[in-house]
């Protein structure tokens, strides 16, 4: 019989991209996807450790997984991703019934795991630079991530990451377009590349063969057959001109940036060792309108940081109110361990976080709302993923400035479809559709 296997995938979508990965690598081992937990020979989880309650829900499933292999001993339970890589050899003594554990981007190690002798508990929790040279098998044959780069050098102060996946390495040029020209032959039309500070791209390559995350944009554009090219996340400090220009003058890279702000306050801003200023930040934003007037510009924001006065946090929703994003990924400050942040003094009180948040949603999903107005009366190029999630039918896609589109009309995932936008609210925009390119055409 063959065997199966199921995988739970949290956090980002450097997770989710490790996890088709995982199964890609998987696949080619000759095992299967099951449906349901119980019905799987291995128990997979990829874990996220960004902020507490990521580890509290992963915490809860792993109960099941226990309960399971109690039930019957053969089968293996693996623990991959960042919580793992966080708590390294602790999780057997936490958890004895976990087989093996291992770091973000290690699928080559889960494969030499199943497939040696012995399987009993191991761990593997080295940084080794990017690992997967695997097919990687897709959600959507339409859309895909390219890994980039792995790891992160900057020291942000409330941030496990740079503990999890290690210091910055970025793959080789020549390798990314070669996987994005094969991406694009087999039918991928979006590519969404990852890094965990994109524009930082290539800065550690060796002088003969460095590029500029700018320069890998203009040679991915260049790439017939793909339509769309989105990046996340890029870091404030290295936004440039070249790459915000790129916006402007290459025909596939998407009118929409993720601009992660996290404080307003520039004393926040320090303490959090993001290595801008309220004003440089204002400045990129400024000079993004300039050049690419229409871009939809996104964000991340922390709330509660450790000290954050009602002054600093007012400063957050001044910023959040000027620049008016057309959307937010909000957080309330979490402790992590072995960060610098979790070490401050004046920990902001919960309740006043929450206040702080609800004050803060506000601000931004009004800023949203009145944004998403710029829409309605356009046609829009909407690239259909599926149904509509609250009405089966209608259907489902996102345009360039990666805003939902829910529209009346008839067309298949992964067509690219004309919708004239009559509805728009801080989350979606609804409309319908007029003309409709094959995939395959
Ligand atoms: N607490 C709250 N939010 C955090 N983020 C990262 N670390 C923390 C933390 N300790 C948020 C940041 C980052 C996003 C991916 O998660 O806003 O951009
Ligand atoms: Fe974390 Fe900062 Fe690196 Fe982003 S840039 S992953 S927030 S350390």
């Amino acid at each position: 019989m063959r065997k199966r296997y199921h995988l739970t995938t949290f956090g980002c979508q450097m997770n989710e991209h490790d996890s088709e990965r995982m199964k890609g690598m998987l696949e080619s081992i000759g095992y299967g996807e099951a449906a349901t937990r119980d019905q799987a020979d291995l128990i997979l989880f990829n874990t996220c450790s960004i902020r507490e309650n990521a580890d509290n829900r992963f915490v809860a499933h792993l109960g099941e997984a226990k309960r399971l292999k109690a039930q019957d001993p053969t089968r293996v339970v693996g623990v991959g991703g960042c919580w793992a890589q966080s708590v390294k050899e602790e999780v057997f003594a936490r958890f004895p019934f976990v087989d093996v554990a291992f770091g973000p981007g290690q699928v080559h190690k889960l494969a030499e795991f199943l497939t040696s002798d012995s399987l009993s508990a191991q761990g593997f929790f080295e940084f080794e630079g990017f690992t997967g040279h695997l097919p990687a098998k897709r959600a959507r044959e339409f859309q895909a991530w390219v890994q980039i780069s792995v790891g992160c050098n900057s020291v942000c102060s409330y941030c496990i990451v740079p503990s999890t996946r290690g210091r910055e390495v970025s793959r080789p040029t020549d390798e990314l377009v070669a996987e994005a020209r094969a991406l694009a032959a087999d039918g991928v039309r979006e590519v969404t590349l990852l890094g965990q500070n994109v524009n930082s791209y290539g800065r550690d390559l060796p002088r003969e063969r460095r590029t500029s995350f700018a320069e890998l944009l203009t040679r991915i554009d260049a790439i017939e057959g793909l339509e769309r090219i989105r990046y996340t996340s890029p870091h404030p400090k290295d936004m440039r001109i070249d790459v915000i220009k790129a916006h402007a003058e290459l025909r596939s890279v998407c009118e929409h940036i993720h601009l992660p702000l996290q404080s307003g306050s520039g004393t926040v801003l320090k303490r959090m060792r993001r290595t801008y200023t309220r004003e440089r930040y204002l400045d990129r934003v400024a000079l993004i309108r300039e050049h690419v007037p229409d871009c939809a510009l996104t964000t991340d924001i922390i709330v509660g940081f450790p000290r954050e006065t009602e002054e600093d946090f007012r400063q957050t929703l001044e910023v959040a109110e000027e620049v008016g994003y057309d959307g937010a990924f909000t957080f309330v400050y979490s402790p992590r361990r072995g960060t610098e942040a979790a070490t401050l003094p004046d920990q902001v009180p919960h309740e006043v976080q929450v206040e702080r948040m609800e004050r803060l949603v506000e601000v931004i999903q009004r800023r949203a709302h009145e944004r998403a107005q710029r829409f309605v009366g356009r046609r829009v190029a909407v690239l259909v993923e599926g149904t509509s999630r609250t009405d089966p039918s209608r259907l489902r896609g996102r345009s360039r400035h990666n805003k939902v589109v829910n529209f009346d009309g008839l067309a298949a995932p992964g067509d690219l479809v004309e919708v004239l936008i009559t509805g728009a609210s801080s989350q979606t925009l609804t409309g319908e559709a007029s003309l409709v390119s094959r995939a395959s055409g």
